[in-house]
């Protein structure tokens, strides 16, 4: 039974998840090659500080193709951090590498994933979370939120452990629909995250709230 929808944040910016840290609603961080490339800086040490920040799932990615790579640079990142997560391609190769980590101990994300059929792969591989790219599907005209309900279908229809990892969430709608379909979690960019605190009725409202507080403390002056 998934008990709370976890927030996790997609940046590899170490400012932007101290700021979401901060907020005490981040769960999580999820880094992959790109994101990491614009920080500055040593990415391990990098993927570290996120780990000490976080205090939770951080999840970095493997850059090699073939099963044996996959299996040395997973190690190594597993040990960065008692907190790394190992994320791996959903390629032949990614889900045989995802059984073997899997098999270690090692919590592996099975990321870049585009249909419940992969989904059901990672899975039966040991994985630990499955990221469905929402938005990517979205982009080529492809509903990416009915990917998801159909893989938590699938997924509770055998009780799999794997945790399905909304990734690839470009707006709120994202989020909220992840949530009613029961997803366990969803990475989005702090500008995303940023975005669900917004409402126009609750910025007109405090104003309003104020306003009229000013405005009673000066009849009582
Ligand atoms: O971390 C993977 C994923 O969330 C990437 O998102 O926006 O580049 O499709 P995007």
């Amino acid at each position: 039974m998934i008990l709370s929808m976890k927030i996790f944040a997609d940046t590899g910016n170490l400012k932007d998840i101290q700021a979401i840290a901060d907020l005490g609603i981040l769960d999580g961080v999820t880094t992959n090659p790109s994101l990491l490339a614009k920080e500055p800086g040593d990415f391990e040490d990098n993927l570290k500080k996120i780990c000490e920040i976080v205090k939770g799932p951080v999840s970095g990615e493997v850059t090699a193709t073939d099963y044996k790579g996959m299996l040395d640079q997973g190690r190594r990142i597993a040990k960065l951090h008692q907190y790394m997560v190992v994320k791996v391609p959903l390629t032949k190769d990614g889900i045989k590498a995802c059984k073997t980590l899997s098999g270690e101990g090692t919590k592996v994300n099975v990321t870049l994933c585009f249909s419940p059929a992969q989904a059901l792969l990672a899975a039966k591989a040991g994985a630990t979370y499955i990221s469905p790219f929402v938005g990517r599907l979205d982009d080529i005209s492809i509903n990416g939120m009915e990917m998801v309900r159909e893989i938590v279908t699938i997924y509770r229809n055998y009780h799999f452990k794997t945790e399905v990892l909304v990734a690839s969430a470009r707006h709120p709608m994202h989020v909220v629909e992840a949530a009613k379909m029961g997803a366990d979690i969803v990475t989005a960019p702090p500008k995303v995250i940023e975005m669900l605190y917004n409402h126009p009725l609750t910025n007109i409202g405090l104003e309003n709230f104020l306003k009229d507080w000013e405005k009673a403390q000066a009849v009582k002056a």
